[in-house]
């Protein structure tokens, strides 16, 4: 079996956690990288790192996915050597506020619905066409376990989820005979900024999320990603599930206790 080597790799919300891990991944074996996110000097930072490490060849551009014009400005401006993408990694995404359905802030759904779901379809929609007419491609979506369990207070944001996995798995069906593969990777806890993002910058309340347990970090999950985007082209993880050893479901996890602090008087 010949394993694959992705040359060009576009990714989503690279400027932070999973994304940026998954550059850190795909530029350890030469690949050359598209990363786009909102923070550009972020991404630029990222970018200045990985060409002193490895070289990396960079595109970098400042992108909020909701922006369906800006999305097809910037694949259709991809300068040459990037254009040819061949891993489409659709991580940008975001989880915000655990308010019941009944007291949720329609804004934040709003936010919610149009990244995860609307921008994910709008990147999706300009890329893919480039990659079924070269006959080559990967898609990788950022699901979540949250796409299979739902769990109190996550309600938009697991349906979003779910909406992820239904579109990946449309989104085979409809590429059969095309020889693109298409994969979604549902992580549960991994400790990135996605909990300072959930709790709307309260780092602290973030932190107790992760309380305990040994959470997965991004390296995990780009390390799987890599897995996923190598194998002979013949092979789609169609889906894959990774939790912390320490997480049972969305709603189950076991934590140590804290340990014993002075004695109060
Ligand atoms: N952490 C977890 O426990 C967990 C579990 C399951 C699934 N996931 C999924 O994994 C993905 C990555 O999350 P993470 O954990 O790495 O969180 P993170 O550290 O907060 O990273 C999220 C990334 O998405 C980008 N982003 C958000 N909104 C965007 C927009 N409108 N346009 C472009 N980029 C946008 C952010 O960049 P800018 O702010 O610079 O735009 C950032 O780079 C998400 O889809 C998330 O739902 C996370």
């Amino acid at each position: 079996m010949t394993a694959f080597t992705p040359t060009t790799v576009f990714i989503t919300g690279a400027s932070s956690g999973i994304g940026a891990a998954c550059a850190r991944a795909f530029a350890n074996i030469g690949a050359k990288l598209v990363v786009v996110a909102r923070r550009r000097e972020r991404l630029d930072a990222i970018a200045k790192e990985l060409a002193t490490a490895h070289r990396t060849k960079t595109h970098v551009a400042t992108l909020d996915v909701r922006d369906r014009k800006s999305v097809e400005r910037v694949v259709d401006s991809l300068p040459e050597p990037f254009a040819a993408v061949d891993v489409l990694i659709n991580n940008a995404g975001l989880g915000i506020g655990l308010d019941k359905l009944h007291e949720g802030n329609v804004d934040e759904w709003d936010l919610m619905i149009d990244t995860n779901i609307k921008g994910l379809l709008y990147v999706s929609r300009a890329l893919i066409p480039g990659m079924v007419a070269r006959g080559k491609g990967h898609v990788i979506n950022l699901g979540s376990l949250a796409g299979r369990e739902v769990y109190p207070g996550g309600a938009v944001y697991a349906a979003t989820k779910y909406a992820v996995r239904a579109l990946t798995k449309a989104l085979r069906l409809d590429l059969l005979g095309t020889g693109l593969r298409v994969t979604t990777i549902d992580p549960g806890m991994v400790d990135t900024e996605f909990s300072t993002v959930r709790f709307r910058g309260d780092k602290a309340r973030a932190d107790k999320v992760y309380q305990g347990l040994q959470p997965l970090t991004g390296d995990d999950i780009a390390d799987a990603v890599l897995f996923c985007a190598t194998r002979p082209p013949h092979v789609d993880i169609s889906e894959l599930v990774l939790m912390p050893t320490a997480q049972g479901s969305t709603t189950m996890a076991h934590r140590a206790p804290p340990a014993a602090g002075p004695a109060s008087r």
